[in-house]
């Protein structure tokens, strides 16, 4: 009988500093950066987000939302196996934030690593899961998505510093006899490794280079839109399911407009997209997981029904999970 994984629990954690556009733009004009409401709002449906206290890392908030999902799941950290942590924002170079927050957790001995696929690490994260349940390596494993994007803004780039925030989702994905997740597509290409950077790195004691977030928001816009809807199609086609199947689209939250533009493209109504992109602002690699516990918690999202994730982001990486609930 063939092996599926399936996610028996979610968990998300958002750190309690909530940052309204009004609050950053009064922030920011302090330093003369003009910026307003209006232009965040109309560009990205981004109205708040939410930013950790400088004591706090990504595994702290990766731990808050291991536990909701842990709870959600009815298992203890004991019952873990494996731990995968996507994230672009480690608490250190190393060890990974995964062990970190393993230790945390209490969970110690199984094997824990990070994903780095900015954006798109929830979903290379929960593919490389899956495929890990489906070869009997795993049996019940925790994939987190968790960044504290604020600390690799540049708050001198108004095109960039208003559009992030800093959160942690998780799920418990668990071997199963029936599917779980039906297909999954990851891509990359390293020749847009410029477009969307944080072109710094340590060496000798120093830092070098600019470990601030760089973007070319256009580039990055118009690939997104194009490679999305490709991703899509061919995880759907991998299931032999269409468009008509997708009961939730939960995409990286990035912009209301990528959304929008994609939801239009697999004939979805905005009433079938999980948006929370307008209260978090765009959390990279933990945005995915945000949306889908935002989801199932209110209710909106249901056992049973079919979800496409799709993430894109750095490196250039993108790529989609299509699964039943
Ligand atoms: O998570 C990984 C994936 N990331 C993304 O998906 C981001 C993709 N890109 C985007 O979402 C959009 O490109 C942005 C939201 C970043 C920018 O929106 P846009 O509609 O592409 O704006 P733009 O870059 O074309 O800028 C339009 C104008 C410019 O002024 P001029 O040159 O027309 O006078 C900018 O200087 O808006 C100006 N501008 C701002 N104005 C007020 C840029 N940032 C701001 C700002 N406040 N914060």
């Amino acid at each position: 009988m063939r092996r599926y994984s399936r996610i028996t629990g979610t968990g998300s954690y958002l750190p309690p500093r909530r940052v309204t556009n009004a609050d950053l733009v009064a922030e920011l004009a302090q330093s003369g950066i003009q910026t307003s409401d209006e232009w965040i709002v109309e560009r990205t449906g981004i109205r708040a987000r939410h930013f950790a206290a400088p004591d706090v890392t990504s595994s702290d908030l990766a731990l808050e939302a291991a536990r909701k999902a842990l709870e959600a799941a009815g298992c203890q950290p004991q019952d873990i196996d494996l731990i995968i942590v996507a994230t672009s924002t480690p608490d250190m170079v190393f060890p990974s934030t995964a062990c970190i927050l393993q230790n945390k957790l209490g969970a110690n001995g199984c094997p824990a690593f990070d994903v780095q696929a900015v954006c798109s690490g929830f979903v290379y994260a929960l593919t490389v899961a899956d495929a890990m349940i489906q070869s009997g390596a795993a049996r019940r494993a925790l994939v987190v998505g968790a960044e504290v994007f604020s600390r690799i803004l540049d708050f001198q780039d108004r095109t960039t510093c208003v559009l992030f925030g800093d959160g942690a989702g998780a799920v418990v994905l668990e071997a199963s006899d029936t599917p779980g997740i039906l297909a999954s597509e990851l891509h990359a290409d390293g020749r847009y490794v410029d477009i969307l950077c944080v072109p710094g790195g340590v060496s000798g004691g120093e830092v070098l280079g600019h470990p601030l977030l760089k973007m070319d928001g256009q580039a990055v816009f118009k690939l997104a839109v194009g490679l999305l809807d490709k991703a899509a199609r061919a995880t759907l086609a991998k299931a032999n399911l269409t468009d008509a199947d997708i009961d939730w689209l939960i995409p990286h939250q990035a912009n209301i407009r990528i959304m929008q533009s994609t939801a239009r493209k697999l004939k979805l109504s905005m009433d079938k997209v999980v948006v929370t992109v307008d209260q978090h602002g765009n959390t990279s690699a933990a945005s995915i997981p945000l949306a889908l516990d935002h989801g199932v918690r209110t209710g909106q999202v249901q056992k049973g029904e079919t979800l496409l994730l799709e993430g894109v982001g750095g490196g250039f990486t993108w790529g989609a999970v299509l699964l039943k609930l």
